[in-house]
């Protein structure tokens, strides 16, 4: 059926706010979200892919600035246990600090994402030989919300630099619901071109090349594959290759 393929400009728009999406730390501006595209954005998190149909996500809305502190000093806690482990490469524990990772207070609107495995439980169709595909689902709606609040104009940073156990205790979590992800949402005055990792030298993106291979784990070209394979050696990290195309 015609109307079940994507037009151009929507797949245009589909790749754009793939490629265009950043995790937001240090651009967020004094606006307030309205709730319709908020809305809009947990209800593309809530259509997700999940194990079994299982939709074992939570979405709980923070705006209360003392609970933000909180989750802040966490935050900090975790940030200076992390740097000790650095403090045999002194110039990466300096570049570690240097680096900006949460948007918690600045943020208009942080979110915490559960994973609740007893949903619809226990037995989930799909889930009973690879337990983590609870979390993966998990994941799936964060990547939905994601781009969705990319396509919004709106910025997301996931910040993982916590507690769980700050998170269970701040946000009356109850013990057999497990945080997956803390994300701190809100407008920004650009979305960057790179990664911040990356512009700060933390790390590059990999060649694509590097990630993929034919037939076998590792395994590089193989006849079979030989268009692609000499396409993929070819492609550039940068190369936004729907936008490139002729
Ligand atoms: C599971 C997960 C946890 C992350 N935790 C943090 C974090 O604690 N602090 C941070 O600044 N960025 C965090 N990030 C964002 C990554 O650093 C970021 O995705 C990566 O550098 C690539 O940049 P981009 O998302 O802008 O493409 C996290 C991302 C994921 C997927």
């Amino acid at each position: 059926m015609d109307s079940d393929y994507l037009t151009e400009p929507e797949k245009g728009g589909l790749y754009k706010a793939i490629f265009s999406r950043r995790d937001v730390r240090s651009h967020f501006i004094q606006k307030d979200i309205p709730d319709d595209a908020l809305l809009r954005i947990l209800n593309a998190a809530h259509h997700a892919p999940s194990v079994g149909f299982s939709q074992p996500w939570n979405f709980i809305l923070v705006k209360d600035m003392p609970t933000r502190q909180k989750v802040k000093e966490s935050f900090l806690r975790e940030r200076e246990r992390s740097t000790r482990m650095l403090d045999d490469n002194r110039e990466r524990q300096d570049k570690y600090r240097s680096l900006k990772l949460e948007g918690i207070i600045e943020s208009a609107v942080n979110i915490c994402v559960t994973y609740d495995p007893t949903r619809f439980g226990p037995f989930v169709l799909g889930r009973t030989s690879i337990e983590e595909t609870g979390v993966y689902s998990v994941c799936c709606a964060i990547q939905n919300l994601w781009l969705a609040a990319r396509a919004e104009g709106i910025g997301v940073g996931w910040v993982s630099i916590l507690s769980n156990q700050d998170l269970e205790e701040i946000l009356e979590i109850p013990p057999h619901v497990k945080p997956v992800a803390y994300l701190c949402l809100g407008y920004v005055d650009e979305f960057a071109s790179k990664p911040d990792l990356e512009a700060a030298g933390w790390l590059s993106r990999m060649d694509l090349a590097d990630v993929v291979c034919f037939e076998k784990w590792g395994s590089t070209n193989s006849e079979k594959w030989s268009g692609l394979s000499a396409a993929v050696n070819r492609l550039k990290t940068e190369d936004n290759i729907y936008m490139n195309r002729p």
